[in-house]
């Protein structure tokens, strides 16, 4: 398996040899391609960073990434990006409604909130990240897509969620959450309006993945909500037997 970033082609662990790798590489993606990089760590840190080894081509990990006719600089080896979430990006991008306030949590270096400016016409953005070089690179990819309705604010999640700064402000929120801290949904809704959407991310085995999530939200559903499932689905595999899938959950607030 790999991906193609930007100008890097990024191997999975001991899948080829570098030779099958370059050989492919030039075969297939000779006038795209830059770099060869294979993954050389297991994902480290909250930070969801992994390490790399460099195979063949330019040695440096930055690249642009081209996704959605948009445009994202980012480091290989100092922030998390993915671009097998291109499609979902879009599919929520493409349900935000006019003059809809929209929190982004754990935005990276910004595909959500940037995709989300791009193909709607929501009124405000605002979006958290904690890791400092994927906020640089989130700051520059507002400039580079040329976004004006975006604010990014780097911080902890949870310490925003907790000031209660965004108390009742948001029409729809993401979670695009990382792997293995997933308990933000109860601090999350106080964000939102009295009604709202929520797209949350999260992580399960393949088998009743779906009841296994639900029952997760459910479990973290405050008593004065109502919860409507609209949407759900597997965003991609993460590894064997590890999916990582979506949720958008229509939420009310009773009074
Ligand atoms: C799964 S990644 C998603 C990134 C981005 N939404 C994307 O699609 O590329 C999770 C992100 O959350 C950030 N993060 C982890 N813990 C955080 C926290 N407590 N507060 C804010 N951001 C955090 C990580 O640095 C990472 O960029």
């Amino acid at each position: 398996m790999f991906d193609i970033i930007g100008q890097i082609a990024v191997f999975k662990k001991g899948q080829y040899s570098k030779k099958q790798a370059i050989d492919f590489i030039l075969k297939n993606y000779s006038k795209s391609v830059k770099s060869i990089f294979f993954e050389s760590s297991k994902t480290y840190s909250k930070f969801r960073l992994k390490k790399y080894m460099w195979v063949w081509g330019e040695k440096s990990t930055e690249t642009i990434h081209k996704e959605n006719k948009l445009f994202f600089k980012l480091d290989l080896n100092k922030v998390f990006f993915s671009p097998r979430l291109a499609y979902e990006r879009l599919r929520v991008a493409q349900q935000v409604k006019k003059n809809e306030n929209v929190l982004v949590l754990f935005a990276g270096v910004g595909p959500f909130p940037i995709t989300i400016s791009k193909y709607s016409k929501a009124k405000k953005i605002i979006a958290i990240e904690l890791n400092n070089s994927a906020y640089k690179f989130f700051l520059e990819n507002i400039k580079l897509n040329r976004c004006s309705n975006i604010e990014a604010i780097r911080a902890d999640v949870k310490k925003i969620l907790n000031s209660k700064k965004f108390c009742n402000w948001a029409d729809r929120i993401l979670m695009p959450h990382p792997y293995g801290d997933t308990k933000y949904l109860k601090l999350a809704i106080k964000c939102l309006k009295n009604e709202g959407i929520i797209h949350y991310y999260d992580f399960a085995k393949t088998k009743n993945w779906s009841q296994t999530v639900f029952n997760k939200i459910k479990k973290q559903l405050p008593k004065n909500c109502t919860l409507k499932v609209l949407y759900s689905k597997i965003v991609r595999d993460i590894g064997p037997n590890l999916l990582n899938v979506v949720f958008d959950l229509k939420i009310k607030k009773l009074k």
